[in-house]
C-alpha cells in the first residue's frame, strides 16, 4: 500500500508499445486475467424472479446466469451436445432449450430432456449438466467468475468492501437510471489508464469538467482507491478502479459504473452505467438533458484521445516512462498490476534520473 508521494520517483512500470497491439498478449491477458477475476455483469433486480436470466462474455467465453427458486446459477452457454449457444440476450425462460437438436436443461443446467434419446445410448442424462461458472454479488451488483478456483468475491474485492460500506446511499437501492454503450477502436488498456488518469483533465476536459483536488491514493491489493476533496458535508467521493476493467465513480448524486470489455487487441466495447437510489432521482434528477449531454462530452473528449493513443502505441517509442505523483498514481498502479499478472515484472524500468 502506498499514499500520496511514497513511490519511488524513479521506478515506472508502464508497459511495452507491444502489450497494446499484440494478439498474443491479448490472448494472454484474456487467460490470466479476465478468465480469472470476478466482473460485474448485470444486477440483482435484473434477475429477480425465477427464470430471468442475463447473457454475457467474460474473457471471451459465453456466460448465461439464471435465477431458479434455489438462487442463481452461472455456466457457460454453451450446448453439452454440440455447443451451441442456448441463451440470446436478456429474458425470462421455463427451461434452457437448444435450437439446434432440441435438448431440454432446468434452470440450473442439468439436463432433462433429450430428443431421439434412444439414438444416443451412452447418454445418462442424470450425469450432464452444463458447465457451472462461479457467481456472487455484493450491493445489488451480480459478479461471475469462470476459475473454478479463483477466491471468493469478497476475498477479491478487499479492503474495497469497506470502503463502499461508508456511502451515505445503501447499494442495494441502486438502480440503473441511464446507460451509455460505445464501441471503440482502443486496447481495452489505454481506456483504463486514461480513466484513472488525473492529471489530463483541465487540458482535454477544459470546457466540461472541473474536479476537486485529491486527497488520498491508495493501493489495495489489485485495486486503487482515489478520494478527491470532498465539498459536500458527510460525504466523501470514491473513484475506485476495480482491477482489470472497472472503475466506481461514486457521488452524492449517483453511482457511476465504467466497464470496458476487450473484444480484439485494438478494440473495446465500453459500458458507463448510471445508477441512482430512489432518494438520490428525486433529489437529483437524471434525466435533466444538460446532464446527458455533458457526460457524453467528456466520454468524447477521452475517446478522442484514447484513439489516437492507440494509433501512437503502433511506434515502438510509444512507452510510458514517467507518470506524475498523486496525478497519476493510478495509471502507475495499473500498469504494474497488469505486469504482475503477466508475469513479465522485468518490463518494470529503474528511470534514469
Ligand atoms: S447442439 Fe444443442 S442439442 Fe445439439
Ligand atoms: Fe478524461
Amino acid at each position: 500500500m502506498y499514499t500520496n508521494g511514497r513511490r519511488p520517483q524513479n521506478q515506472a512500470h508502464g508497459l511495452l508499445n507491444t502489450h497494446y497491439t499484440d494478439p498474443g498478449v491479448f490472448a494472454q491477458e484474456q487467460r490470466v486475467i479476465f478468465q480469472r477475476s470476478w466482473q460485474i455483469v448485470g444486477r440483482l433486480e435484473d434477475l429477480a424472479k425465477s427464470g430471468d436470466y442475463l447473457t454475457c462474455t467474460v474473457g471471451g467465453e459465453p456466460i448465461v446466469v439464471v435465477r431458479d427458486r434455489a438462487g442463481l446459477h452461472a455456466m457457460y452457454n454453451v450446448c453439452a451436445h454440440r455447443g451451441m449457444r442456448l441463451a440470446e440476450g436478456q429474458g425470462n425462460y421455463r427451461r434452457l432449450y437448444c435450437p439446434y437438436h432440441g435438448w431440454t436443461y432446468d434452470l440450473d443446467g442439468r439436463l432433462r430432456g433429450v430428443p431421439y434419446e434412444k439414438c444416443l445410448p451412452g447418454v445418462d442424462r442424470s450425469q450432464i449438466r452444463l458447465k457451472p461458472v462461479q457467481v456472487e454479488s455484493w450491493g445489488g451488483f451480480v459478479f461471475v467468475n469462470v476459475e473454478p478456483d479463483a477466491p471468493s468475491l469478497l476475498d477479491s474485492l478487499g479492503g474495497m468492501v469497506e470502503r463502499w460500506r461508508g456511502y451515505t446511499a445503501h447499494w442495494e437501492d441502486l438502480r440503473e437510471v441511464k446507460r451509455y454503450t460505445y464501441d471503440e477502436p482502443i486496447n481495452w488498456k489505454i481506456f483504463m489508464e486514461n480513466a484513472t488518469d488525473y492529471y489530463h483533465i483541465p487540458f482535454i476536459h477544459s470546457e466540461t469538467l472541473e474536479l476537486p483536488p485529491i486527497i488520498e491514493n491508495v493501493a489495495c491489493g489489485q485495486h486503487f482507491q482515489l478520494t478527491p476533496v470532498t465539498p459536500e458535508e458527510n460525504y466523501r467521493r470514491f473513484f475506485d478502479l476495480i482491477f482489470p476493467n472497472m472503475y466506481f465513480h461514486v457521488g452524492p448524486s449517483k453511482v457511476q459504473l465504467f466497464r470496458v470489455v476487450p473484444l480484439t487487441p485494438n478494440s473495446s466495447h465500453v459500458d458507463v452505467i448510471l445508477y441512482q437510489t430512489a432518494e438520490q432521482a428525486e433529489t437529483y434528477p437524471i434525466n435533466d438533458p444538460r446532464m446527458h449531454r455533458d457526460i457524453n462530452q467528456i466520454l468524447h473528449e477521452d475517446f478522442m484521445i484514447c484513439r489516437v493513443l492507440q494509433e501512437q502505441a503502433s511506434s515502438r517509442a510509444f512507452r510510458i516512462l514517467y507518470t506524475a505523483t498523486d496525478l497519476e498514481e493510478g495509471v502507475d498502479h495499473f500498469d504494474k498490476m497488469v505486469l504482475a499478472a503477466l508475469d513479465q515484472p522485468e518490463f518494470a524500468v529503474e528511470r534514469e534520473s
